[in-house]
C-alpha cells in the first residue's frame, strides 16, 4: 500500500490556501500536516478550519519537521527562490509555485539546488493538467492537426491584481504571459528561440509606477520555425477569459471556454450564461489534477512530468519578453541565458 505523503503549504493566500484544501480534503495520498503564513492570524484559522495540527509563521521551521515529507511553495514570486533551496537541502519533494523566480542566475541556482540534492520537483503549471488543454496535447500528439505551426495563447483576468502582488510578481511577462509560454512549448513540442514583446498601459495605472504594463503581446519563433502569439490583459470586466488555438498543416485545435454554469438563460431575442469569474473557478480541475500527480509520483519515487527544466524554459521566455518590450526589438532566448547554467536541470518536458 503507498504510504500517506505529509505536506506542508508556505503561503496560505488566495492560491496557497486552495492547495491546502485539497491537499486536506480531495488529493489521495495526501495528508496536510503543516501550513505557514506571514500573516499569523491567516495560518492560524486555515490550521483551524482544516483540522492542519502544526501552523508557524516560520516557514523554515516546517521545512526542517520530521512530519513533513512535500513542501508546496505558495509565497509571492519574490521568495520562491530562497525557500525552494531550503527545500532541496532539506532533502523534501517540493511542489513550487510559478515563476520559478524572478531572476533567470536565481532560475539556474535552484535548478542546480535541485539536481544536486535530487529532489523531485514539480512546477504550478496546472494548464498542462486541465482537461481541455491535456486533450489538445492528446490529439496532437495523434497527429490529428499534423504539424502543429501556429500558436496563440490569450490570458485575460478580469482585473488587476493588488499592487503590492504587482510590485512582487516580475510584472505581466513573467507572473502571467509565463503559463502561455509554458503551455506554448507544451503543445507545440518545440522550444521558443526568440521573441519580440510589446505592451501598453491601458487602464490599471499604478503598474506602471513598478515599470509594468497591463497589456502585453509577444510574438514567438520556435526552434522549427514555427511561430505564436500570447496576448495577456489584466482588466477584462467581462470575467476570466482564457484561450489557446494551434494551426496545424491538416487542422486546428481550439481551446476555449466563458461559460461559467453550463446553463444559458433563454429569452426573446437574446441569450446568455453566466462567465468564468476567475482562475480558481475556470482551473479548480486542473489544481486538484496537478497535485494528485505530485503525490502519486512522491509516492513513487518518479520525476514530475513538469519540472524545474521547464520553469526555468518558461522564465527564460518571459525575461527575453521583457527584455525586448524594453529594447523594441527581437530578442534571444539563448542570449538571455548566457552565463546562467541552463544544462545542469535535466530533462524538459516540451
Ligand atoms: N498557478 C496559478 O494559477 C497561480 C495563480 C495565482 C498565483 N500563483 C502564484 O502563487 C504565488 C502566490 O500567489 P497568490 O495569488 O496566492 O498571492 P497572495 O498574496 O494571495 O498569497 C501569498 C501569501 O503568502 C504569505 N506570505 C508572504 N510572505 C511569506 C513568507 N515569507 N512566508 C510565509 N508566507 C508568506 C502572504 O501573507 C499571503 O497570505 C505567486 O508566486 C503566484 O505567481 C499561481
Amino acid at each position: 500500500m503507498n504510504r500517506e505523503i505529509r505536506c506542508a503549504v508556505l503561503g496560505v493566500g488566495r492560491l496557497g490556501y486552495r492547495h491546502a484544501v485539497n491537499l486536506a480534503t480531495k488529493v489521495k495520498g495526501a495528508t496536510l500536516t503543516a501550513v505557514s503564513d506571514a500573516l499569523p492570524e491567516v495560518a492560524e484559522r486555515v490550521a483551524r478550519e482544516l483540522d492542519v495540527p502544526t501552523w508557524s509563521t516560520n516557514p523554515d521551521e516546517l521545512i526542517a519537521r520530521d512530519d513533513v515529507d512535500a513542501v508546496i511553495v505558495v509565497t509571492p514570486t519574490d521568495t520562491h527562490a530562497a525557500f525552494a533551496k531550503r527545500v532541496a537541502s532539506a532533502g523534501k519533494a517540493l511542489f513550487l509555485e510559478k515563476p520559478l523566480t524572478l531572476d533567470l542566475q536565481e532560475a539556474g541556482e535552484v535548478v542546480k539546488a535541485v539536481q544536486q540534492s535530487g529532489i523531485l520537483c514539480q512546477i504550478g503549471f496546472m494548464r498542462r493538467f486541465d482537461p481541455a488543454y491535456a486533450h489538445a496535447r492528446n490529439r496532437i500528439l495523434a497527429g490529428d492537426i499534423g504539424e502543429p505551426l501556429y500558436f496563440k495563447g490569450i490570458s485575460r483576468d478580469p482585473t488587476a491584481p493588488p499592487v503590492a502582488y504587482v510590485a512582487a510578481s516580475g510584472g505581466i511577462y513573467l507572473d502571467q504571459s509565463i503559463h502561455d509560454y509554458d503551455v506554448a512549448r507544451f503543445l507545440m513540442g518545440q522550444e521558443v528561440t526568440e521573441v519580440q514583446a510589446m505592451g501598453s498601459v491601458l487602464f490599471s495605472k499604478e503598474v506602471a509606477t513598478h515599470g509594468d504594463v497591463d497589456q502585453a503581446l509577444t510574438y514567438l519563433r520556435f526552434g522549427n520555425g514555427a511561430a505564436g502569439d500570447v496576448e495577456a490583459y489584466r482588466n477584462a470586466f467581462y470575467g476570466y477569459d482564457i484561450r489557446a488555438e494551434i494551426l496545424g498543416t491538416e487542422g486546428t485545435l481550439v481551446v476555449s471556454g466563458l461559460q461559467y454554469h453550463n446553463v444559458t438563460l433563454l429569452q426573446p431575442r437574446r441569450s446568455s450564461y453566466d462567465v468564468l469569474p476567475g482562475f480558481l473557478e475556470r482551473f479548480s480541475d486542473a489544481y486538484v489534477l496537478e497535485m494528485e500527480h505530485f503525490i502519486d509520483c512522491v509516492q513513487k519515487g518518479e520525476q514530475p512530468t513538469v519540472g524545474v527544466r521547464d520553469g526555468f524554459e518558461a522564465l527564460a521566455i518571459g525575461t527575453a519578453a521583457r527584455q525586448s518590450y524594453r529594447a523594441g526589438s527581437f530578442v534571444s532566448v539563448a542570449d538571455v541565458c548566457a552565463g546562467v547554467p541552463v544544462n545542469a536541470g535535466g530533462a524538459s518536458h516540451v
